[in-house]
């Protein structure tokens, strides 16, 4: 019997991320001698262009409007080192649900064998956005990943949809969804906004899985239509995305996270509002945490 690929889904607010991140993890874990298929569930079908020196693919929606029968190969484009890319696309702007999409997508892909046929290890799908939307919590839902990773910086809007995330693992657990594997902290700057998310996990029952600094490698390497990792394999930043490959890849056990309620979330931010000022004003130093 052949081997099922490990399949991870990456989730976060709008423009936090998501791809880059994705992408960097994609080509680390290929380096790392791995058979990787990324996969954007995203409408704006631009997740693999940094590992296709910045050009677009053809989506899978796109050819089933074109044509009734689409081979799953006519979809499935190489990129660094081998990546196999994949973009689901979206109905039109304003019609039809981007769920019911990706579930097409997955389901054409599926229905062929191609994961077992290309004998991949990892599949790990780029999805956009909030779950407040039940089409986005699709790869969740439907138990078409294991393991769910969140990006997200120290911004509350970032934070308030990491929850909403929380929430909707919470509700799919008992069905078999995906858990929690934990956060990215992505783009971090200063110190208090790794204390941020530090302590929104600890609230939150989650880990995290890297601090990502914002850097302008990441930069210089997306206007090169690259990821960090082929563009500046020496750089820190390249390091950096390597260690959170390797922890993405040895981590096993996924968890259901405890999501704040709206009134804790508002509590929560409120007094890292009064911490901020505090450490403005230098009454408190920074990364001592907020401490309540
Ligand atoms: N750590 C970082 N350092 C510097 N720039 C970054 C970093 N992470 C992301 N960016 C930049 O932020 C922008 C948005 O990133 P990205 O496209 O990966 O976000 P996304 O979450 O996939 O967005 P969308 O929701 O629109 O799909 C990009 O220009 C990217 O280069
Ligand atoms: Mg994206």
């Amino acid at each position: 019997m052949s081997k099922q690929p490990k399949q991870i889904a990456i989730y976060g607010k709008g423009g936090i991320g998501k791809s880059t991140t994705t992408s960097n993890i994609s080509a680390a874990l290929s380096d790392m001698g791995y058979r990787v298929m990324q996969f954007g569930c995203d409408p704006k079908a631009d997740s693999t262009n940094t590992l296709r020196d910045g050009a677009s693919i053809p989506t899978i929606l796109d050819l089933l409007r074109e044509k009734k029968k689409v081979d799953a190969h006519e979809a499935i484009f190489t990129g660094y080192n081998n990546i196999y890319c994949v973009e689901a696309g979206g109905p039109a702007p304003g019609v039809g649900c981007a769920g019911r999409g990706i579930i097409t997508a997955v389901q054409l892909l599926k229905q062929q064998r191609v994961f077992e046929e290309l004998d991949l290890d990892y599949v790990i799908y780029d999805v956009l956005g909030d779950v407040v939307c039940g089409g986005f919590a699709v790869p969740i839902r439907e138990g078409i990943a294991q393991h769910v990773f969140t990006v997200t910086s120290a911004d509350f809007m970032a934070i308030y949809a990491a929850n909403n995330l929380f929430k909707g693992i919470q509700k799919y657990s008992n069905a078999g969804g995906a858990l929690l594997g934990g956060v990215i902290a992505n783009s971090m700057v200063h110190p208090y906004q790794s204390e941020i998310v530090d302590d929104f996990v600890r609230r939150t029952h989650t880990q995290v899985m890297q601090y990502v600094p914002r850097s302008i490698t990441v930069t210089q390497s997306e206007l090169g239509g690259k990821t960090t990792i082929e563009a500046s394999p020496q750089s820190t930043q390249a390091a950096i995305y390597r260690q959170l490959a390797r922890r993405i890849d040895e981590h096993h056990q996924s968890a259901v996270p405890h999501p704040l309620e709206p009134s804790e979330l508002r509590d929560w931010a409120a007094s890292w509002a009064d911490t901020l000022v505090a450490i403005e004003s230098g009454e408190v130093r920074e990364a001592v945490g907020a401490g309540i």
